[in-house]
């Protein structure tokens, strides 16, 4: 009997101990396993702070910054800013509170970064500046993506000085700039200015601030046409600012240019016969068109296109490299005198 039991207990340890080391092995077999499988990759998080969608060109930027973080499987936490740098301020803080692995955001105007920056490199976030620049010291933000403002001016104006080459002069300009205090009406002016100032034929009459909408344009084009409207009904093509004659008008963008022709059609102006030169900024199709159909002299490209280039610099950050200070994206020009069966459809 004793001999029986001392089987029994023999038996039931053996099986135990059995069990003890299957459930063990299967603990250690999936401990392993979980430390050799690749961990799975997390999902980069990018708050984008746009500055809102005064134009065309805007919300094709957008567009692209979208189209690219979904290729490059990238979640944007997106806030429109509507004009308002108050605005953008706010966004970048909830970002960095949302603890973001990257910060982009377009700076409505230069100044005025500083703290949010400083936040923001407290905590550890890379900031990428993206369309228009930013004073502040470099140290402050990661790096900047977009277009040379200061080139497109130059663009423009290398375009009039070679069509007025023959002009005697004086040459009269009316410069219609956009949003005040932004980086990009500063850069375009001063490149601008740099290829003008070689000539004194060249004077910039007035400088007024469209503010890049298509609305500003039509009104500036409204104040300046009123008198082209003779009292019997007729116009007249010759357009004038305090008695000056405009020989030349310089928009900073292609919505402000496309309202200005609205108030041309309006005032039944036909661009065409108008002797005035306009040039443009951005390329949008509708201003490519308005070239084609000779209303316009010159388009600078502006490109809106900066998604792809934007995301490779946000993988770059995130893993904690250095990307270049400054990353400029192609741009050409379009004038009157090209070949316009060349052209590819814009989309934007
Ligand atoms: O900062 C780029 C400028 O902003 C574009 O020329 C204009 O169309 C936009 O609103």
């Amino acid at each position: 009997m004793k001999g029986k039991i001392n089987k029994i207990k023999i038996l039931s340890l053996a099986v135990f101990s059995v069990t003890a080391i299957i459930l063990l092995s299967f603990i250690f077999y999936n401990n392993n396993k979980k430390k050799q499988a690749p961990a799975a990759e997390k999902k980069l998080i990018l708050g984008f702070s746009q500055i809102g969608s005064e134009s065309v060109w805007r919300t094709r930027n957008t567009q692209s910054i979208f189209e690219a973080a979904a290729e490059n499987d990238i979640q944007i936490l997106f806030d429109d800013a509507q004009q308002k740098q108050e605005n953008q301020l706010k966004a970048i803080r909830s970002f960095i509170v949302y603890q973001v692995d990257v910060i982009a955001f377009v700076p409505i105007v230069e100044d005025g970064w500083d703290n949010v920056l400083q936040e923001a490199k407290d905590a550890g976030i890379p900031v990428i500046v993206v369309d228009r620049k930013i004073k502040a010291n470099q140290s402050m933000y990661a790096g900047f993506i977009g277009e040379n403002g200061v080139e497109e001016g130059r663009r423009a104006a290398r375009y009039l000085v070679n069509k007025c080459r023959n002009t005697e002069g004086p040459v009269n300009i009316f410069e219609i700039t956009g949003t005040e205090n932004s980086s990009i009406v500063d850069d375009r002016a001063s490149g601008f200015r740099e290829i003008i100032n070689t000539d004194s034929k060249f004077r910039i009459i007035h400088s007024e601030n469209g503010d890049f909408l298509r609305s500003r344009g039509r009104e500036i084009g409204d104040m300046l046409l009123a008198s082209n409207v003779l009292e019997n009904g007729n116009t007249t093509n010759t357009i004038y600012y305090n008695k000056q004659k405009i020989d030349v008008i310089f928009s900073h963008n292609d919505s402000m240019t496309l309202g200005f022709l609205d108030s041309m059609e309006a005032h039944k102006i036909n661009p065409k016969g108008y002797g005035t030169i306009i040039i443009s900024i951005d390329a949008e199709q509708e201003s490519i068109d308005a070239l084609v159909n000779g209303k316009l002299n010159c388009v600078v490209e502006c490109n809106p296109n900066h998604g792809q280039m934007l995301m490779q610099l946000v993988k770059q950050v995130a893993k904690g490299e250095t990307i270049p200070r400054i990353t400029y994206n192609f741009e050409t020009v379009f004038t009157e005198d090209d070949n316009f069966s060349k052209y590819d459809p814009r989309g934007y």
